[in-house]
């Protein structure tokens, strides 16, 4: 633990954010110092160690090899889904790397140019991301649950040279074709690759097309090592893309230099751990978590990070997390509630917590969602360890608020991720922009700037960033997150005050979902909310007017929804049911009465505005929702 405590360690880093980001950029290797630390000269647009130079790849496995410490593991996959695990020391994972970078090389891959990862969780894909930023490429990792159609929109958005996928990946015991979504993908894109490489998975064997298609293994005897290029500070390591309002995914850019700074500075201050311990993150590489906390992070920090494929439940039991803490001797987790509620569902009493010894496990952390103390204090009670419930989002990389467990641990209360993280002026807001008291709810943001390893801008848009993030508050990035600071400087994230919703930890998009809804045939308009579910936390529901003289039933036209939404934005949207109604419950003005309805479904007290077009339709809707069980409160 720091001998400063959180409170000073906070104040310094507001006060010379310059000095104190300086000093935590030493742990990082340099090719050129920067010229400045924070380049500031274009306000609202900021930029973290200009003139700086660095390769992220090297800092992440050379440095360590180089150091004396290649023999100590990197990476641990465990697979129950395939029944293999391997562990990959540090220089065998530089060496497999370096190889992959010089296939991706000989596919003509150089700085700057976009790389689309589109893989399970295989250490292929570990070995993929890290190619990309030895080579001063950009990648672009696409989460596997999404559907064809999404990983066409990413292609024609961040224009990639080369697509790197894999045969399939395995959902509990499912196994899921990718390629002929690869395919799929890159027939629907405006932009084709050059070339495709894939891996191909002894459980399903991809065709290939010619041409275009590179067998992995083929691609990786033909190349040599090619060692780390060095790239600006600036430039960008990776594009990651997340909803937002519309159909249309923004392209979060992380750059090189501030990331690094920043995401080591929080694997001992934020999570308290150090180089060669076992750290893991039971999510997917597919989402931020997994590009911070399973790749980066902790190979930055010389640790050893778990690639888990498999599932908290079901793989083969719920106590599967705990076989792993066990067997590997993990000392932090990292997941969302959700996976906790899954696994307090079919093992309420912790039965299986007893088999294995976690002797070495010291803290969990749980981010992605609204953390219900109901799970928290649970996971506590079985664990007997501190639970730590943090924030923070694909923008920022990293947590805004976090009891910051290596600086100095705070009193835990449960549904609050304590405190703003030394680097984050965290600002409550009326909605002119004033400063809120204590205990009053208002829009979150954070006060520029914002501290390394944050978003710089969107890929090539940086009017749409300006717009989304910086307008509404002059001098302010808006989290789109609702909330208030209590009296003790705890923050209390109450949810998103955008179109954006939260299942099972996926940040998924309503907007989106109604653009999938309103294309169909039958449908004249739609809304799409999210109602709360007691094991994913939010699930969406749509409600569906029908258009005049069309003959079909609710029967239906539900199931043709529900799988236009698969194939349209895949299996992880999780849309499953909907409600025909006569009409959409709207103001006069013509709002849809989204949080109405949302509460009614919720069974949370609600009152219909005064200005509601027609109050018959929402005691409509109420029966309706009867019928589907709601209210579930
Ligand atoms: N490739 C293909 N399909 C995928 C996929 C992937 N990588 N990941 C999920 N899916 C599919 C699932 O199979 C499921 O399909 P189905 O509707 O045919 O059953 C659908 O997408 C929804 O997945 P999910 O929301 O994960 O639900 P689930 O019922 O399979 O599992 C949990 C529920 C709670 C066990 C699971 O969500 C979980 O482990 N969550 C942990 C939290 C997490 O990883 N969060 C990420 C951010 S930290
Ligand atoms: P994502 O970008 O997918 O990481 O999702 C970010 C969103 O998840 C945030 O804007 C919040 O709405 C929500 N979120 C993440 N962590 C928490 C948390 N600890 N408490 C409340 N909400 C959270």
């Amino acid at each position: 633990m720091s001998d400063e405590g959180y409170a000073d360690v906070y104040q310094r880093a507001l006060t010379d954010p310059e000095g104190f980001w300086a000093e935590a950029a030493e742990d990082i290797h340099w090719d050129r110092r920067w010229d400045r630390v924070l380049d500031d000269s274009r306000p609202p647009f900021y930029r973290w160690f200009a003139g700086g130079a660095l390769n992220t790849c090297y800092n992440a496995l050379d440095v360590h090899v180089e150091q004396g410490n290649g023999a100590r593991p990197a990476l641990i996959y465990d697979s129950p889904v395939t029944g293999s695990a391997k562990v990959f020391t540090y220089a065998e994972l530089r060496d497999a790397v370096a190889t992959f970078a010089g296939a991706l090389r000989n596919c003509g891959v150089g700085a700057g140019d976009r790389v689309i990862v589109y893989m399970p969780m295989v250490p292929e894909a570990v070995v993929a991301i890290l190619a990309c930023a030895r080579l001063g490429a950009v990648h672009s990792v696409v989460f596997g649950g999404f559907a064809a159609n999404e990983l066409a929109t990413r292609i024609d958005d961040a224009l990639p040279k080369v697509i790197v996928s894999a045969s399939c990946g395995i959902e509990v015991n499912r196994v899921i074709e990718y390629k002929p979504l690869l395919d799929e993908a890159v027939r629907l894109a405006r932009h084709k690759p050059a070339a495709c490489l894939v891996l191909q998975r002894p459980q399903a064997r991809a065709a290939m097309t010619p041409g275009r298609d590179v067998d992995w293994n083929e691609a990786v005897a033909a190349a040599g090592p090619v060692p780390c290029v060095s790239v600006a500070a600036t430039d960008p390591l990776y594009i990651l893309y997340t909803s937002g309002t519309t159909g249309q995914p923004k392209g979060i850019v992380r750059d090189n230099g501030g990331h690094a700074v920043a995401l080591k500075w929080s694997m001992k201050n934020i999570y308290d751990v150090d180089a060669g311990e076992v750290y893991w993150a039971a999510s997917d590489v597919g989402w931020v978590v997994g590009h911070s906390y399973i790749v980066y992070a902790p190979l930055l920090k010389g640790c050893t990070t778990v690639l888990y494929e498999g599932k908290p439940v079901g793989t083969p039991d719920p106590g599967a997390f705990w076989r792993v803490i066990g067997q590997h001797g993990v000392s932090v987790l990292f997941t969302a509630p959700t996976a906790f509620r899954a696994i307090k569902k079919e093992d309420p009493g912790g039965e299986h917590v007893k088999k294995y010894d976690l002797n070495r496990f010291r803290t969990l952390f749980l981010a992605g969602e609204r953390c219900d103390p109901d799970t928290l204090v649970w996971a506590q009670e079985m664990l007997g360890v501190p639970v730590i419930d943090h924030w923070w989002q694909t923008e920022t990389g990293w947590p805004i608020a976090s009891n910051c467990m290596g600086i100095e641990p705070l009193p835990v209360k449960p549904g609050s991720p304590a405190r703003a993280v030394p680097g984050y002026d965290v600002r409550v807001l009326d909605d002119q922009g004033n400063d809120l008291p204590a205990g009053e709810m208002g829009s979150i943001t954070v006060k520029l700037p914002m501290p390394p390893g944050c978003l710089p801008t969107l890929w090539n848009n940086e009017e749409a960033y300006r717009k989304a993030y910086l307008e509404q508050y002059p001098g302010h990035y808006v989290t789109s997150d609702g909330g208030y600071c209590d009296e003790d400087g705890y923050l209390w994230i109450m949810g998103r005050i955008d179109d954006v919703i939260n299942v099972a930890g996926h940040r998924l998009s309503t907007g989106a979902m109604e653009e999938v809804l309103a294309a169909h045939p039958a449908v004249a308009e739609c809304a799409v909310l999210g109602v709360a579910d007691a094991l994913k936390g939010q699930s969406p529901l749509g409600l569906i007017v029908v258009k005049a003289g069309v003959e079909v039933t609710e029967q239906q036209l539900v199931p043709e929804l529900v799988a236009l939404m698969r194939e349209k934005i895949g299996p992880v949207a999780d849309f499953k049911q909907a409600l025909v109604v006569k009409r959409l419950p709207k103001t006069r003005s013509g709002k849809i009465l989204r949080g109405t309805v949302r509460s009614m479904a919720d069974g949370t007290p609600y009152k219909a505005p005064a200005t509601i077009d027609d109050p018959a339709i929402l005691d409509e809707i109420g029966e309706d929702l009867g019928r589907l069980g709601y209210p579930k409160a």
